[in-house]
């Protein structure tokens, strides 16, 4: 049987320059849809996904991170004193248990795949998976826990994929499908940013991804490529025409671009209206502006 996959990497050295100037003091991952930071959807989805190891590789200005992911005595105790359970559950919820998570520093702003290159120490000889916080997956089962079942049939690499505008296809990893199964895809090409006129098709990577440690040795070898960085793209292709393969899987969910500020807005507004407590007062407010709009046109 297949190992489970138990460790992932979280690259979250970016500085963040689209959200400055929220960004000069509070890292992009720790910002808030509602009232949840970016990085705890992620870890949220990689627990449910079976995950057990948390590897942050991070970068100078992120220790609001670390703080975010200690425990917090003091407050838990206030709220014990004032009976406040339901708030008390919802940070317990949030621990993390000792010894969980590593933090790695990226020192260099090089790339994704040298972001997770430097975290190769912590991962030996096993699959592990890659979490990239800016994409934001909202599905009834999680991302991550689909692909991890689609693994346990497949094995070797896979990535998320989603059809994208062609226009937009410049803007990601673009695989060169090989055989299309449905939800699975076998790759026989993955490019990264393509040109438009080059892209091999409009099915793009997002950030989801399950890897074997062979593309820790490709990034070992791996030189600069789109944008003058170490991509991870490029360490993935290098397994095609390997035992090892590459796969695409088309997750069941909403992808939410989190690194563009419409896409934040936009993941504000559907995760607020999937809230209970939220739902009547934003979706009043907002059928008002569509009327306010459309009077105005
Ligand atoms: C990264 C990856 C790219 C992928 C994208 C998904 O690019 O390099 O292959 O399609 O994430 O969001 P970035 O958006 O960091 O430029």
């Amino acid at each position: 049987m297949r190992k489970k996959v138990t460790k992932a990497i979280f690259p979250v050295a970016g500085l963040g320059t689209r959200f400055l100037p929220a960004t000069k003091s509070v890292p992009k991952e720790i910002m808030t849809l509602v009232d949840r930071p970016l990085i705890q959807y992620a870890i949220d989805e990689a627990r449910a996904a079976g995950i057990k190891e948390f590897i942050f590789v991070t970068s100078r200005g992120k220790s609001a991170l670390e703080d975010y992911f200690d425990h917090s005595p003091i407050l838990e105790q206030e709220l014990r004193k004032k009976g406040k359970t339901e708030l008390l559950a919802l940070l317990k919820d949030t621990n993390m248990d000792s010894g969980a998570i590593a933090y790695i520093r990226q020192h260099r702003a090089l790339g994704l795949g040298h972001a997770v290159w430097c975290a190769r120490r912590l991962i030996a000889d096993e699959a592990f998976a890659v979490i990239l916080p800016d994409d934001v997956i909202a599905a009834e089962t999680p991302c991550l826990k689909q692909m991890v079942e689609a693994y346990a049939e497949t094995g070797g690499n896979m990535v998320a994929a989603m059809e994208v505008p062609p226009e937009k296809a410049s803007a990601y990893g673009v695989l060169d499908v090989q055989e299309d199964m449905g939800s699975i895809v076998s790759v026989k090409g993955m490019v990264e940013k393509p040109k438009r006129e080059e892209a091999p098709s409009n099915l793009a990577v997002i950030g989801r991804y399950i890897l074997g440690p062979s593309v820790l040795n490709n990034l070992n070898k791996m030189r600069a490529g789109a944008g003058g960085e170490i991509q991870l793209t490029d360490a993935i292709a290098a397994d095609i025409g390997t035992a090892n393969g590459v796969y695409g899987y088309r997750f069941r969910g909403q992808r939410f671009d989190c690194g563009s500020k419409a896409g934040f807005l936009q993941a504000t507004v559907a995760f607020a209206l999937a809230r209970d407590d939220l739902r009547d007062d934003l979706s009043a407010y907002l059928r008002e502006v569509v009327n306010m709009s459309k009077a105005a046109e």
